[in-house]
C-alpha cells in the first residue's frame, strides 16, 4: 500500500555539459553515484570518503549493428523521489519501505544511427541500481544483444564470496577468494564483497524479465557482464522494442548484517500482480523423499516395486506423522509414471499417471481428515517441451485434489535443458533468456490455477516474488540433499545468507536429524540444522528428515513450534560471512533465534535489547550439548527454559560446525513445551520393528525372522526383556530372537527363550528419534537385513556396522 508518494520531477532544460559528472546521492546522502557521459557511458559510486567503484563503462553489442556505447548527447533528464511503503504478501517484514533518489537520462547516440537509450539510476540508503530501456524508434526494432557491456571496476582487490558461472546450475559450493580470482575464473551472481574499511557489496541483478542471466567474469579489480547465451550461440537476449533490462544492482552495507535485512531487490521490482493473494501461505513441510535422496527408497516403480517411495501405505503414515508434528503439508515425490532410468533421463514423465501403488484419491482423502495438504512435484528432468505439453491438465490435476503448492524440479545433472524432446537437437541452458521465459509462463499459468510454485534447478531469485508471490521458493544452490551426496562444509551456510539468499527464498531442505550421518559426508550438527529454519529464509520450510527421526525427539519441539514465511520484522544481530551468524525474526510478540556456526567451535554473546524491553519472556535455548561436532558426534542438543528480558544478555556455546535455535515468549504465552525421552526403552512393553530402508517390519515365521509389509496377520509384535546386564531380550510368544553364530552373514533364529545365552542379547542403542542399531554384543555385530533385500522374506543375518540403513531399526510401542 502506498502511504506517500512524493515527487520532485524537473526536465533539465539547460543541460550541463558532456563532461561534467551527473551525480545522484542516496536518501541520506551517504553514497554518491556520478554518471559521466565523456567519450562513453561511465559510472562510479562511492559511500562517504570511500571509493568503492571507480568509472565503470555500460553499453551494448548489438548483432549486426555498431557498438551501443556513446558518445551520446542527454537530450532530457527525469529525477524523481520514491517514498512509499508496501506491505508483502509473506517475508522477512510485514512492512517494507522504499525509499530513493531516482534520475532517469534519455541519451541518443552522436553519431549514426542515433539510437536512442534511457537510464534509470536509483539511489538508495541500502545501495545503487541502475536499468536500459530501448524504446521504440526508428532505427531499432528488433534487435539481438551479443554482449552487454555492463562493468562493475572495484575500487580495489576487494574480499569476494562467489560461486562459479555455469550456464546450468548454481549447485556449487561457494568460495571466498580476493576479488581478482573470482574475476578470473568467473562467478554468477549475486557475488558479494567486503572492503578493508568492513563495508560490504553484493552485485546482483533485480526483476530478470525476458533477459538473460548474469554471470560475471573480468581481469583485475574489473567484472564484466557476461550474459549466458542462447545454445551455442553468440546471442544473448533477443528482444523488440520497447525493451528493458533487468536492474543491475550492488548492494551497500556498513556489515553483512545489512546486506541480508536490505529489501531493495524486492523494491526494484513491479507491485504485485495477483490480485486475490488469499490463498498463497507460507507453510512447513515434510516429505516422502530423504528416502530417495538418501538411496534408501526409490523414486522409480519399476523395475523394483518393492522399493518404491511413494506408496500409499507411507503416504498415510507420513500423514499422520505431518499432523502430530504440526506440519500441515507433505511433499510426495515419484508419484507419477517416468522417474525410471538415470539422469538425463527423467525427461518423458507422465505427470497425470499415477504409479499403481499410488492412489492419490485415498491420500488426499486422508490428508483432508487430517488437516494435511500435499506439496505436489513436477520433475520435468529439464524436458521444457514434455511439461509444457502437460499444461494446464497437469496443473489441473492438482487443483482437483485440493493441491495448492507444487515443487517443479529441471534436473539433467548440469547440462542444458531439453527443448524439441529427447531426440531431437534441441537444447537451451538453464540460466539463459528461454529458460526465463519459461519459468516466467509457468508462474503465470500456476497464478490462473492458484498454484504455488517451488521451483529446483530454477532460474535464480531476482525478487519477482513481490510481482508474483506464488513464487514461493526455489532452491538454486547446493541444499540439503548435498548431505548425503557428498557433505556440506558446515560455512556454506554461514554464507548463503549473503550471497544466494539476497535474490530471494531458499528451500534448503534443512532440519536433517539424519542417523545416516557418515563421517566421508559431514555436515553441521542436529543444532545447526535446527538454525537453518531461522537463517535460510523461506516462505516453504522443510523438515528434511524421515519422520521417524524426530518421534520422541525433545529438539523437534522446535520444527513444531517455529511459524514460516510471515514475519513482522527480522535482524541480523551478528555475522562475518562464512564464520557465523546469528538472526532473528519476530511472529507477532514471539522472537525465533537461529545461529550458524563455521567449522571453529565459539562463544557468542549477545544483548537481547531487540526483545520488547517492558516484558519478560520465557525462552527455550536449543544449543550443542556436551561432545556436539560436526566430524565427530553431530547428535547432543541441550534444551534449556528460563526467563530473560531484554536487558539480558544470551551466551551460546557453539560447537564445530555447529548452531543454535531459541524461541522467545511473552511470560504467560501458552506454548509447547518439549517433550518425549529419546531412547527409553521399556520392559514387557511390545513394539514393532521397522527396518529404515526397506519400511518392511521384523516378522515371525516359523523359526525364522525375515522382513514383511505391515499386516494384521503376520507376527510382527516382539517383547523385550531386560537381560539383567543392560540389555535386552527381543521376545516373540516363547521364543526370542537369536544369533546362530558370531560371523559375518550367519543367520538370527528363533529359539526358545534362554535369558543366560549370549546370542540372545542385544544392546539396543539409540541413534535419533525412534531410530535404533541392535548389536549384539557377544559378536559385537548387528541385526541386518541380508543382501539390502527391499522384498518381502528376506532373511535377517548378522553383520558389522557399516552405516546401512538395513541396520537401523526404527522400535515403535504398539498399544
Ligand atoms: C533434485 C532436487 O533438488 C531434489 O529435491 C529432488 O528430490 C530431485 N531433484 C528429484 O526431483
Ligand atoms: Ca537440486
Amino acid at each position: 500500500m502506498i502511504k506517500q508518494m512524493k515527487h520532485a520531477l524537473f526536465l533539465a532544460l539547460s543541460l550541463p555539459l558532456c563532461g561534467a559528472p551527473i551525480n545522484l546521492t542516496s536518501p541520506d546522502e551517504a553514497i554518491l553515484l556520478s554518471v559521466n557521459l565523456a567519450d562513453s557511458v561511465t559510472y562510479s559510486i562511492s559511500r562517504g570518503e570511500e571509493k568503492l567503484l571507480t568509472p565503470s563503462p555500460l553499453g551494448f553489442e548489438i548483432k549486426n549493428q555498431p557498438t551501443l556505447s556513446g558518445p551520446f548527447e542527454r537530450i532530457a533528464e527525469q529525477r524523481t523521489t520514491i517514498d512509499d511503503t508496501w506491505s508483502p504478501v509473506w517475508g522477512q517484514f510485514n512492512s517494507i519501505h522504499n525509499h530513493a533518489n531516482e534520475l532517469k537520462l534519455t541519451l541518443k547516440e552522436q553519431a549514426a544511427p542515433h539510437r536512442q537509450i534511457h537510464l534509470t539510476f536509483r539511489a538508495y540508503d541500502d545501495g545503487v541500481a541502475f536499468r536500459y530501456h530501448f524504446p521504440e524508434q526508428p532505427s531499432l526494432h528488433q534487435f539481438e544483444i551479443t554482449n552487454e557491456l555492463t562493468t562493475f571496476n572495484l575500487a580495489a582487490d576487494f574480499q569476494t564470496w562467489w560461486v562459479e558461472a555455469l550456464p546450468d546450475t548454481y549447485e556449487r559450493n561457494y568460495n571466498e577468494t580476493p576479488l581478482s580470482d573470482c574475476a578470473e575464473r568467473g562467478a554468477s551472481t549475486p557475488v558479494t564483497l567486503k572492503t578493508p574499511r568492513g563495508t560490504h557489496l553484493a552485485i546482483h541483478e533485480a526483476n530478470l524479465t525476458d533477459w538473460a542471466g548474469m554471470k560475471l567474469k573480468g581481469s583485475g579489480t574489473s567484472l564484466q557482464t557476461d550474459l549466458v547465451p542462447w545454445f551455442e550461440s553468440d546471442v544473448k537476449v533477443k528482444a523488440n522494442t520497447p525493451h528493458s533490462s533487468p536492474w543491475r544492482v550492488i548492494l551497500i552495507g556498513s556489515n553483512a548484517g545489512d546486506l541480508a535485512e536490505s529489501q531493495l531487490i524486492l523494491n526494484l521490482n513491479e507491485p504485485c500482480a495477483i490480485e486475490d493473494t488469499s490463498w498463497i501461505q507460507p507453510a512447513k513441510f515434510m516429505g516422502i523423499w530423504w528416502g530417495m535422496i538418501s538411496g534408501v527408497w526409490g523414486w522409480e516403480y519399476y523395475p523394483h516395486p518393492e522399493k518404491h517411495g511413494a506408496t500409499t501405505e507411507r503416504a498415510l503414515r507420513y500423514i499422520d506423522a505431518c499432523a502430530e508434528m504440526n506440519i500441515p503439508c507433505l511433499l510426495i515425490e515419484g508419484w507419477c509414471e517416468g522417474w525410471e532410468g538415470d539422469i538425463p533421463g527423467w525427461a518423458d514423465m507422465n505427470m497425470l499417471k499415477t504409479y499403481p501403488d499410488f492412489d492419490i484419491q485415498r491420500v488426499t482423502d486422508y490428508g483432508k481428515s487430517k488437516g494435511v495438504t500435499l506439496v505436489g512435484h513436477h520433475e520435468t528432468g529439464g524436458n521444457i517441451t514434455n511439461y509444457e505439453n502437460q499444461l494446464p491438465e497437469a496443473f489441473e490435476l492438482y487443483n482437483r485434489y485440493g493441491i495448492s503448492r507444487i515443487k517443479t524440479g529441471y534436473v539433467t545433472g548440469d547440462i542444458p535443458l531439453y527443448t524439441e524432446g529427447l531426440t531431437e537437437p534441441g537444447r537451451e541452458h538453464h540460466h539463459g533468456q528461454f529458460a526465463v521465459r519459461h519459468h516466467q509462463k509457468i508462474i503465470e499459468l500456476a497464478a490462473k490455477h492458484k498454484i504455488m510454485i517451488c521451483a529446483h534447478e530454477p532460474i535464480k531469485a531476482t525478487g519477482l516474488s513481490r510481482t508474483w508471490p506464488n513464487f514461493v521458493a526455489r532452491e538454486g544452490a547446493r541444499g540439503g540433499e548435498f548431505n548425503h551426496f557428498i557433505g556440506n562444509p558446515p560455512a556454506q551456510t554461514g554464507i548463503l545468507p549473503f550471497t544466494r539468499l539476497l535474490g530471494g527464498p531458499m528451500d534448503y531442505t534443512p532440519a536433517l536429524f539424519d542417523c545416516a550421518y557418515t563421517p566421508d559426508k559431514r555436515f553441521g550438527t542436529r543444532s545447526q540444522q535446527l538454525s537453518l529454519m531461522v537463517t535460510i529464509f523461506s516462505p516453504l520450510v522443510m523438515a528434511a528428515d524421515l519422520y521417524q527421526s524426530y518421534h520422541n525427539e525433545p529438539a523437534a519441539q522446535f520444527i513444531k513450534n517455529i511459524p514460516v514465511g510471515k514475519w513482522d520484522e527480522t535482524q541480523v544481530l551478528a555475522a562475518e560471512i562464512g564464520d557465523y551468524l546469528v538472526t532473528t525474526r519476530r511472529h507477532d510478540q514471539n522472537w525465533f533465534l537461529g545461529a550458524t556456526n563455521n567449522e571453529d567451535a565459539r562463544e557468542l554473546t549477545l544483548p537481547l535489547d531487540f526483545l520488547d524491553p517492558g516484558t519478560t519472556y520465557e525462552v527455550l535455548l536449543y544449543q550443542d550439548g556436551p561432545g556436539a561436532d560436526f566430524e565427530k558426534n553431530p547428535y547432543p542438543v541441550e534444551i534449556r527454559n528460563y526467563k530473560v528480558t531484554s536487558s539480558d544478555s544470551l551466551n551460546l556455546i557453539l560447537a564445530r560446525g555447529g548452531g543454535a535455535a531459541a524461541e522467545f515468549y511473552p511470560e504467560g504465552t501458552n506454548y509447547e513445551k518439549p517433550s518425549g525421552n529419546p531412547g527409553l526403552l521399556e520392559e514387557n512393553k511390545t513394539y514393532t520393528l521397522q527396518a529404515k530402508h526397506s519400511g518392511r517390519l521384523l516378522t515371525a515365521r516359523g523359526r525364522e525372522v525375515q522382513q514383511f509389509a505391515a499386516h494384521t496377520n503376520r507376527n510382527q509384535n516382539w517383547t523385550l526383556k531386560k537381560t539383567g546386564n543392560g540389555n535386552w531380550l527381543v521376545t516373540n510368544g516363547t521364543n526370542a530372537i537369536t544369533a546362530t553364530g558370531s560371523q559375518n552373514g550367519d543367520a538370527v533364529a528363533l529359539e526358545p527363550i534362554d535369558p543366560e545365552n549370549p546370542n540372545q542379547h542385544w544392546n539396543i542403542k539409540h541413534i535419533v528419534g525412534s531410530w535404533f542399531h541392535l548389536e549384539n554384543p557377544a559378536s559385537k555385530r548387528l541385526l541386518d537385513v541380508a543382501e539390502v533385500n527391499y522384498a518381502d522374506g528376506a532373511n535377517l543375518h548378522i553383520w558389522d556396522f557399516a552405516h546401512g540403513a538395513n541396520q537401523v531399526w526404527s522400535l515403535t510401542t504398539k498399544p
